[in-house]
């Protein structure tokens, strides 16, 4: 084992990151399965797209880890215990999701950068990909909510987001 580069408290910070966007790759994979139940299948596309991003962006932190010698510890994971069946509660647990994360890189980039400038590289990947997720989230729902009065909103998001799958 080399000797770590980097502190146990920023380790600690990566770890609670990979606990996280791995809990994103599996909410993703749950929303995709609640989506398929109710026939929203583009949803479904969708969110099984975004659970491979997950997964990727939770190996990204592994690999950062490694290069500052540090062999990451994975987390347990708990079930999901909302079982969405609406497309608008589905996008709302995804932005609130999102946004708890998006806190949770702000507060780890104001806590650290200063002293550990290696992290601010490695963070800002992750705060943009946060902000364009809370953007697109809150995008969809806006679009839901100002369309309501629409029978057929439920299908345009759907097929929206069937093509950006
Ligand atoms: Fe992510």
């Amino acid at each position: 084992m080399r000797k770590p580069l980097i502190d146990k408290s920023c380790t600690s910070k990566i770890e609670t990151a990979i606990k996280y966007e791995l809990g994103h790759f599996y909410l993703y994979k749950h929303l995709a399965i609640c989506m398929q139940a109710v026939g929203y299948f583009g949803a479904m596309d969708y969110f099984l797209a975004e659970s491979k991003e997950e997964d990727d962006h939770a190996l990204k932190h592994i690999n950062f880890l490694n290069d500052m010698g540090v062999m990451a510890k994975l987390p347990s994971l708990s079930p999901e215990k909302e079982v969405p069946t609406e497309l608008y509660e589905a996008l709302e647990l995804a932005f609130e999701n999102e946004k708890d994360l998006l806190d949770y890189y702000k507060s780890f980039y104001k806590e650290e950068v200063l002293e550990n400038p290696e992290i601010a590289e490695h963070l800002n990947f992750y705060i943009k990909t946060q902000v364009e997720a809370v953007g697109f989230y809150g995008d969809m729902l806006s679009l839901m909510e100002s369309e309501k009065d629409n029978k057929n909103i439920c299908m345009i998001v759907d097929s929206k987001l069937k093509k950006l799958a």
